[in-house]
């Protein structure tokens, strides 16, 4: 069974094709950032003038004939909805030409299933950090079989949060490898540390940390919100971890391709015994193979979308999502 999946929501144009849980292709363009951040008509435009090529170039890879994919996936959401609007129009024409189903799914769901499966866990906990999010979660059956979000941000996602930062400094490129590469030569200063249970914010420390850059090293201030940011995200998983009983962890999303955020949850999930797992970057990176990856499993768990299942949502929460299918 070849699933072809699209994925639209943010900069990245991804087609992945998966065959009975192997990623058989996994093809992308990305649109470039610049200062101005990014305009969502101007990336769906870019999204449109890249999406017969990335679809080509996956289908030639993957040695699958585009006549054997037996079903069509998509991001549903959540997203910029301009953005999301060009990989369902792609999904939906190939559905209809192909004459084969055609599956809705959520971004975050693509992002924890491709890195359970690889992981090989059994139900783990999943720690979820992109530039728009930062979540805990797990699945549960209470009411009905969904991801619970045990714990989160209640303001800015940590990704986001590290990139403004970037900006402030006015480290060039602007992204949280930069801060990275900086922090490594830096040293601990106090900032604001705001765990409320499961949940963080971020603002405070973002503030502080861009109104210290006036009086401090740069390298200080890297290191040291870093450290913050993601011993705030270690703490609320630890309590989420002890809470839900899981006996793994997986690290996924865009800011899990941090080593210094895998290195604090190895030592976390270690201290109790259970495993970590984090995925090759490729995976954390916004993709098309985790969404044909999810679309194979809804496909293969009998998921039977309705008509109006299909439009786009730019807020579509995860623990709305019925995992009948899984
Ligand atoms: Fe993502």
């Amino acid at each position: 069974m070849a699933v072809l999946g699209i994925e639209s929501s943010a900069h990245t144009f991804g087609v992945g094709i998966s065959y009975k849980g192997k990623i058989l292709a996994n093809a992308k363009e990305m649109y470039k950032i610049t200062d101005k951040g990014m305009i969502p008509s101007r990336v769906a435009e870019f999204h449109a003038n890249n999406a017969r090529e990335v679809i080509q170039r996956a289908v030639s890879g993957s040695g699958i004939p585009l006549s054997e994919i037996e079903a069509i996936s998509y991001t549903k959401g959540p997203g910029l909805g301009p953005c999301l609007r060009i990989g369902q129009l792609a999904a939906m024409t190939l559905s209809e030409m192909l004459s084969v189903p055609l599956y809705p799914v959520n971004h975050a769901i693509g992002h924890i299933q491709i890195t359970t499966h690889l992981s090989g866990f059994k139900d783990p906990l999943a720690v979820y950090v992109s530039g728009g999010n930062s979540q805990i979660l797990g699945i549960t059956e209470r009411r009905f079989r969904h991801y619970s979000v045990y714990g989160e941000t209640l303001d800015i996602g940590v990704g986001n949060m590290i990139d403004n930062f970037a900006r402030a400094a006015k480290l060039n490129p602007a992204w949280g490898s930069t801060v990275a590469r900086i922090a490594e030569n830096g040293h601990y200063m106090q900032m604001p540390y705001t765990v409320k249970g499961m949940d963080f914010t971020f603002t405070g420390l973002l503030t502080n940390a861009v109104k210290a850059l006036s009086s401090h090293k740069v390298e200080d201030v890297a290191y040291s919100l870093q450290e913050t940011a993601f011993s705030m995200i270690a703490e609320a998983s630890e309590r989420a971890l002890l809470l839900s009983g899981k006996r793994g962890v997986i690290l996924c999303g865009g800011v899990a391709q941090s080593k210094r955020l895998q290195e604090i949850l190895t030592a976390m999930s270690k201290s109790h015994g259970v495993g970590f797992y984090t995925a090759p970057n490729e995976y954390n990176a916004d993709n098309g193979a985790m969404i044909a990856y999810v679309g194979e499993l809804m496909h293969r768990g009998g998921a039977k979308p309705g008509h109006g299942d299909y439009a786009v949502e730019q807020r579509y929460r995860i623990d709305g999502v019925d995992l009948k299918w899984l």
